[in-house]
């Protein structure tokens, strides 16, 4: 690590200490942010976290959905989210009514393809065509929208929370491929919505052939927000942390990481014995790479920047995000 680097690490620790805080970090994160981070996760994992562990301030090195829900899971606690911009263009995909502006240009973002839903269609306007079918909303949306839902899922528990419900038939927000996969994996109608994340939408049939074709001994794990043609070609299809468990514990050598390249660092800290390829190296996430060290400690130093969702919304978004959470 550099010396830089090092002095950063060290203010941090000693203003973390001095603010009783505890920095959380997504799996994609930089490495010398995961580093310092006292826990690095999936968003079901951050989530479960935020809501038990005890501090007074979560320095969330994510993007803002996360924090958002750190907040109204602890809305004691200061929750401060390291970079303001850090956002999930897929949250921006859908919105409850037409009062909240339809983005037009998403940050990091600059080519969106034709959506089948105009974006003036709102979430109002598919529960009113499906009137009493529940909405399961994946945790990469804004509170607001959360607030609006039954209940609400992560990329690691999609399959049990729509199974969990007594309804044959279910709402699946924002993320079509995620969706359809679930889809594949019960036997309850799902009706999807037309979000995609654009780092793991551009994954195609042919970059699996060509990884394949490159490292045919490997295994290849792919999160399910990658588009369904590839997941349908993939061996195992789960969470950023459930690659994380299923890397360690398989027999297999090789690996072929079809997510956000920032997984590859703890894949080959955790498994220095195997080799780990990316599926396709542009798979970066551009708003998750804006914290860096230094967004860690101006957080602590400065108290930027504090996520607080007003009651109105986290009391209903809290409780379709307990509801999550209350299944094992
Ligand atoms: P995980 O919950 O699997 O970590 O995924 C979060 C995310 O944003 C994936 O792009
Ligand atoms: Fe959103 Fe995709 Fe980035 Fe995850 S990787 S935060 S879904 S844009």
């Amino acid at each position: 690590m550099s010396a830089e680097n090092l002095a950063l690490q060290e203010e941090i620790l000693k203003l973390k200490k001095q603010r009783h805080a505890i920095i959380l970090s997504h799996n994609y994160q930089r490495d010398e942010v995961q580093d310092i981070a006292d826990f690095v996760g999936d968003s079901l994992e951050l989530s479960r976290t935020a809501a038990t562990i005890e501090c007074d301030v979560i320095v969330f090195a994510g993007v803002n959905f996360m924090a958002e829900s750190a907040s109204i899971l602890s809305p004691e606690k200061t929750v401060l989210l390291t970079e303001i911009d850090a956002c999930c263009p897929m949250a921006d995909m859908i919105r409850v009514d037409s009062a909240r502006p339809v983005r037009k240009s998403f940050p990091g973002f600059d080519n969106p393809p034709p959506y089948a839903y105009p974006p003036e269609f709102t979430l109002r306007d598919i529960k009113a065509q499906h009137p009493g079918v529940p909405v399961v909303t994946y945790v990469n949306t804004t509170a607001d929208v959360k607030a609006e839902s039954d209940i609400c899922c992560t990329s690691a528990n999609v399959v049990k929370v729509i199974e969990s419900l007594p309804s044959d038939k279910v709402i699946c927000i924002p993320d079509k491929n995620l969706s359809m996969w679930a889809a594949r994996n019960t036997k309850k109608q799902v009706i999807a919505w037309d979000g995609f994340c654009h780092v793991h939408e551009r994954v195609t049939p042919e970059d699996v052939k060509k990884a394949r074709a490159e490292h045919p001994n490997a295994v290849l794990m792919a999160h399910p927000e990658c588009r369904i043609e590839a997941l349908d070609m993939a061996d195992h299809v789960t969470s950023t942390s459930g690659i994380l468990r299923f890397a360690s514990a398989s027999s297999a050598k090789e690996f072929i990481v079809g997510t956000e390249i920032g997984l590859l660092y703890r894949l080959r800290k955790e498994n220095p014995d195997k080799v780990f390829y990316p599926l396709r190296k542009d798979m970066i996430c551009p708003n998750m790479k804006k914290t860096t060290l230094k967004s860690v400690l101006r957080a602590l130093k400065e108290n930027n920047y504090i996520i607080k969702v007003p009651d109105n919304i986290r009391i209903p978004a809290k409780r379709a995000l307990d509801r999550m959470l209350a299944i094992k």
